[in-house]
């Protein structure tokens, strides 16, 4: 698995430093089954970690120095920092934005006493940027796994998330939840991750083997930035919710009924949305545990119509994709719906190995017909965490 990317950064990393990396993690991305925008809200969230990964490979340089190279092959740029504390000087330059991915983690172990420097590392990732599938929260727990391998003093999975979430809270800037890093640092082969985001606990779910169930993503092409506002405002608004209805979070709040009248209207549908969506976490967990991929697939698309109509995260092309795989009518096409923070990204799609190219044939024509261009779709499997390789 991911090959190509670890011998691009292996032979890349020994090209510039004249001998091979001592350490090579592959740190994967992740999609989310069910539970969107409930991780800071304190619910539980069921992601799996993807085929699609990044690639940290690291060492120590050979010459008496405090410095930090950092090779990012994908965007074929290389930073020389004479120290950790110089990158806090630098400017915030569009160009230099992957920088808080990468040095930002380092920042945090060194906080805690753990000096990554000095440190040479190269990195590069098939997870596509901006699609949804966090690429970011990969190369996070990547440099933190690489780093703390290097020092050895390797950290437990919600060790690495809270570490993860730190840095991306205080150097990325977005507001995000826990959820993507967990996934990315817990995630087992052939599970999904039950994350509760209060306990930060994590328990496998056994998902059904290939020859059974196919998860397929279809990937819009829109690119969205967490960092720009309406996530965050997202986030505002259920905290407003939780704060109106008196409870530290939307999570304390039992089953589907709230009083909904002490919201005034503008948030009174985004803690609908909350609300609904933590049963549907619950009731996805037993469909699975029963096997009953038809009603999972029909809580897919329910929660589909809840951030469409109540957090209104979705797009146009988003809801064209699901629309159509729910309209095709073959029984295997179990529910579709967007995944992660939304705003374009990818759908998710569950389904029985044989409507896997059925499903491809109406959607793509469909999107092309619509957007004038053809959605990228790819299947895969629910992937192990993020570990070192040797
Ligand atoms: C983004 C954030 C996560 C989570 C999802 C929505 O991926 O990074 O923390 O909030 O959106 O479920």
């Amino acid at each position: 698995m991911n090959e190509e990317i670890i011998e691009k950064a292996v032979t890349a990393y020994r090209a510039m430093h004249r001998k091979p990396p001592e350490v090579v993690v592959r740190a994967p991305g992740r999609v989310n089954l069910i539970g969107e925008h409930i991780d800071y809200n304190g619910g539980r969230v069921l992601p799996i970690a993807i085929d699609h990964a990044t690639i940290v490979a690291v060492g120590r340089p050979v010459e008496d120095t405090r410095e930090l190279t950092i090779d990012a092959l994908d965007i074929g740029r290389v930073t020389r920092l004479p120290d950790l504390e110089t990158y806090l000087a630098r400017g915030h330059g569009s160009q230099e934005a992957h920088l808080d991915y990468v040095v930002g983690p380092l920042k945090i172990l060194l906080e805690k006493g753990l000096d990554p420097s000095p440190l040479n590392c190269t990195i590069s990732s098939d997870i596509p940027i901006g699609a949804g599938l966090s690429s970011s929260a990969a190369l996070e727990i990547g440099m933190l796994v690489a780093a703390r391998e290097l020092l050895q003093c390797g950290g437990d999975p919600r060790t690495l998330a809270e570490e993860a979430m730190a840095s991306e809270h205080r150097f990325a800037g977005t507001p995000c939840g826990i959820m993507d890093m967990y996934a990315c640092a817990a995630a087992e082969a052939g599970h999904a991750c039950l994350i509760d985001c209060v306990e930060r606990t994590c328990t496998q779910i056994a998902l059904p083997d290939s020859d059974r169930l196919r998860i397929v993503i279809t990937d819009t092409g829109v690119r969205h930035t967490l960092a720009d506002g309406a996530y965050a405002d997202r986030r505002k608004d259920c905290e407003e919710s939780a704060r109106r209805l008196g409870v530290n979070s939307l999570s304390e709040i039992e089953g589907n009924d709230f009083d909904a009248d002490v919201l005034p209207e503008g948030i009174r549908s985004r803690a609908r949305h909350v609300i609904s969506e933590m049963r549907r976490v619950d009731r996805f967990v037993t469909a699975v545990e029963n096997d009953d991929l038809p009603e999972a697939g029909r809580i897919l698309g329910e929660s589909h119509r809840s951030l469409r109509d109540d957090f209104e995260v979705s797009c146009a092309e988003l809801d064209l994709i699901v629309e159509v795989a729910d309209s095709i009518g073959i029984p295997g096409i179990y529910g579709s719906r967007m995944t992660g923070g939304g705003f374009g990204g990818c759908v998710l799609s569950l389904c029985h190995p044989d409507s896997v190219e059925p499903l491809k044939a109406e959607v793509i024509p469909a999107f092309f017909s619509e957007f004038g261009r053809s959605p990228r779709v790819f299947e895969t499997n629910a992937a192990g965490g993020a570990s070192p390789l040797r």
